[in-house]
């Protein structure tokens, strides 16, 4: 329950149809992604501006209310939930761009555009944001930077991180400020700006952004490849690396293929059935694509591949991303444990190995589907709820081994969350990838942004 003064003051600030809290909008907007927590926030408050942000935080440092910061709710590790009363701030009406500037290259924008709209807008001007990922639809820009969200072309591109060049924000003490105005150089001290990226919420939240954009891609070519085994992965992506600028190599299993096209109706790629599958986008101009031949018939000689198919259309190209698009949101349906871990690319060859077989071991009876984004050294290993099982059992037994898993990844000197955040569900996880020292030194830039504890409590340490 919210204090009766607080709602009357929110209510004051933003306009009293703008504080949600009839039942389905409490479910609506007290969850992500994740499927582990039930939602039971107390309200939702939808502001107009950076000052109506201001204002809600003012009061909620009054009232000592908790306040949990919302984008599209697409985050995969519980960073947006709200189960225990308190007041979501969702950033849905911040959703206007705000200015261009096509010399510096450079787009403002409110944090809740979403993703998709910020790909299209950077399109019509010629231009290309390419931060990408299935959830590009509904994802909102202000979200994608609280957890510097990666996707599929990190490769070339790199994360949300690498194409932000301001922020306004608004502290969890409830100051606004403007970090770096856009510049590209910059050097004045602490970025506070990159503090923000990746914050999860927890020092303040983000109203707008001002994002670089690229030149675009041009002719782009899909290719899938059916791999021997998973080492082979790592060898192909060594052979393609060194001849081409890729902007992607991403990978699935046999397990994954399966699913997605039995859930989605698309075609396989090819007939042959190999255990695992890269899929390699590059542009094609030049000799871009005979050296790509080339380096099939390589692989093919060498074992290392079995098949392999290059798009020959735009609609072709787009049918071979949805296969491995489409594979999140396939598996979703049975509520799946997700693991989402990074070692060195130098590293992967023997992490795979010892990585395949403690999971192998530990999930004899559990069926695991594996993709990713391997050219980042980043796998997802997804774990499928059997049937029987309730939820609670089945998260305890995955959260065992995820343990173990986090100890390898430690021993490899890798991430236990290369680019989902931390948000709950990685929570106990986080002393595999970050030392006390540097944990302690988050809380204390964490007390410094949010002095009483109002923003996101509970997420990403406590
Ligand atoms: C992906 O790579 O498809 C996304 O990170 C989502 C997921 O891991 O399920
Ligand atoms: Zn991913």
């Amino acid at each position: 329950m919210l204090p009766a003064p607080f709602i009357a003051a929110v209510e004051a600030a933003i306009g009293a149809n703008r504080l949600l809290t009839a039942s389905d909008d409490l479910v609506r907007y007290g969850v992500d992604r994740t499927t582990v927590w039930q939602p039971a926030p107390a309200a939702v408050a939808l502001p107009g501006s950076s000052d109506e942000v201001r204002q809600l935080v003012l009061l909620a440092n009054q009232y000592d209310v908790a306040v949990v910061p919302s984008g599209g709710r697409t985050g995969l590790s519980g960073g947006a939930v709200a189960k225990n009363g308190e007041l979501v701030v969702a950033m849905d009406r911040l959703n206007e761009v705000i200015e261009f500037n096509p010399i510096d290259r450079s787009v403002t924008v409110g944090a809740g555009v979403v993703t998709q709209v910020l790909q299209d807008f950077a399109e019509q001007h010629g231009l290309f944001y390419p931060v990408d990922f299935a959830s590009a639809g509904s994802s909102q820009i202000g979200g994608n930077i609280a957890t510097n969200a990666g996707g599929i072309k990190v490769i070339r591109y790199g994360m949300t991180r690498d194409w932000v060049l301001g922020l306004k924000v608004v502290t969890g003490s409830g100051e606004l400020l403007e970090l770096n105005r856009g510049l590209l150089k910059n050097n004045t001290g602490y970025d506070l700006r990159h503090l923000f990226i990746g914050s999860e919420g927890t020092l303040g939240l983000i109203c707008e952004a001002t994002i670089k954009l690229a030149r675009p891609p041009v002719d782009l070519a899909v290719l899938v490849l059916g791999v021997n085994d998973f080492p082979a992965i790592m060898a192909v992506l060594e052979k393609y690396t060194n001849a081409l600028d890729l902007t992607a190599f991403e990978f699935f299993s046999e397990a994954a293929l399966v699913r997605v096209t039995e859930h989605t109706g698309l075609a396989r790629p090819f007939e042959s059935v190999a255990p695992f599958y890269a899929l390699l986008e590059f542009e094609q101009g030049g000799d871009q694509l005979d050296t790509a031949m080339a380096l099939f018939e390589e692989c093919l000689e060498a074992e290392l591949v079995c098949d392999g198919v290059v798009s020959q259309s735009l609609s072709q190209a787009a049918n071979l991303w949805k296969l491995r698009e489409d594979i999140s949101e396939t598996l979703w349906h049975w509520k799946p444990y997700k693991n989402d871990i990074s070692v060195l690319v130098s590293k992967m060859p023997e992490f795979i190995v010892e990585v395949d077989a403690l999971v192998a071991e530990r999930y004899p009876s559990f069926e695991v589907v594996w993709y990713g984004h391997i050219g980042d050294g980043n796998l997802h290993l997804n774990i499928l709820k059997p049937d029987d099982l309730s939820i609670e059992a089945f998260t305890e037994q995955c959260g065992t081994v995820s343990s173990e898993v986090s100890a390898l990844v430690e021993r490899y000197q890798g991430s236990i969350s290369a680019e989902h955040g931390v948000g709950l569900l990685k929570k106990p996880y986080l002393k595999h990838s970050k030392s006390e020292q540097e944990i302690n030194l988050m809380r204390a830039i964490r007390h410094s942004f949010d002095p009483n504890g109002i923003l996101n409590p509970g997420k990403l340490f406590d």
